[in-house]
């Protein structure tokens, strides 16, 4: 028997679900029942009735399912599934953040761990992050760990001040002002389109930035029959997969986060027969850190 097939087999015994991520390996789409990017993936976590949520992403995507329903039982496929943009703030970074810049709210990308939520005022996604800054009427807030989502956030905003935190994506950032401009001259028709987490000077060079179903969306209401996707590769393939029709070229073949990819359909079976992986989050971290998550999710209801 197929190994989609058992993974469906053993879903439906364990009344299981599967999230994936769109930077997944696209074949995992095919066991999963919702597939989409970290925002929408949150919703789902909240909204599901399953004992068991498999969660094809990274470690903090499974980490904030777990916050979000603490009841369920939350398997991350393979533990090598870290962000290393997450990695790049602890609790000490922040503490020591916050210290520098007093009684400013501190909003947090949704990629980063528990712990650092747990001291944060309010989460955001790529998706959302405008709408929520603004809804906090403030002259100026601290943002982490992202500095470019932080400073496009800024410049969508008048009247915010944002101070970011020195981190970045890996992924994103090697995307250059170069890249963006060859990719103009190769495909003079084609629409250039973004994720925040790249440099300032790519996302001002492109013709939309937005997070990945954002990005998703448009290409496929954009009237327009050819793009340039500037993010990760997962988005270029479903692209490929979902509107035939059109064309889309990845900026450049190397723009792939290694650990997205690490997980793989063996890994989802075996988590969902073994039940190994389970993620657990300190109750009062949990507790603490879900705060920061709900006041997202409220204000993008
Ligand atoms: P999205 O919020 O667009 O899903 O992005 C998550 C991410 O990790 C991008 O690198
Ligand atoms: Fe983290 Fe970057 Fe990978 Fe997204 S693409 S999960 S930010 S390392």
């Amino acid at each position: 028997m197929q190994i989609r097939d058992e993974i469906l087999r053993l879903k439906k015994e364990k009344n299981a679900v599967i999230l994936a991520h769109c930077y997944q390996n696209i074949e995992i789409d095919e066991v999963a029942d919702f597939v989409g990017d970290s925002l929408y993936l949150s919703q789902m976590a909240a909204k599901t009735d399953a004992d068991i949520i498999v969660f094809a992403g990274v470690y903090f995507m499974a980490q904030t399912a777990k916050i979000i329903s603490p009841n369920k039982k939350i398997f991350l496929p393979n533990m090598n599934s870290g962000c290393l943009m997450a990695d790049m703030v602890d609790l000490n970074q922040l503490r020591d953040f916050k210290s520098k810049h007093k009684n400013i709210p501190v909003v947090c990308y949704i990629n980063s761990t528990a712990e650092v939520k747990s001291e944060c005022d309010i989460c955001v996604t790529s998706s959302n992050a405008i709408k929520v800054v603004k809804s906090l009427n403030a002259p100026e807030i601290l943002f982490l760990p992202d500095t470019y989502l932080g400073k496009y956030v800024e410049s969508q905003l008048k009247n915010v001040k944002v101070t970011t935190y020195p981190g970045f994506c890996p992924t994103h950032i090697k995307i250059t002002e170069d890249d963006v401009k060859k990719a103009r001259e190769n495909h003079p028709n084609a629409l250039i389109l973004t994720h925040p987490e790249c440099h300032k000077n790519v996302c001002e060079l492109s013709d939309f930035v937005g997070s990945t179903s954002q990005i998703i969306k448009y290409a496929g209401e954009s009237t327009n029959n050819e793009f340039v996707i500037a993010t990760e590769k997962g988005v270029a393939e479903r692209l490929k997969r979902d509107f035939p029709q059109k064309t889309f070229y990845l900026i450049k073949d190397d723009i792939v986060c290694p650990n997205m990819k690490c997980n793989t359909l063996d890994d989802i079976y075996n988590v969902l027969k073994n039940e190994i992986n389970e993620i657990m989050v300190d109750e009062n971290i949990s507790k603490k850190a879900l705060k920061s998550i709900s006041k997202m999710l409220e204000v993008c209801k």
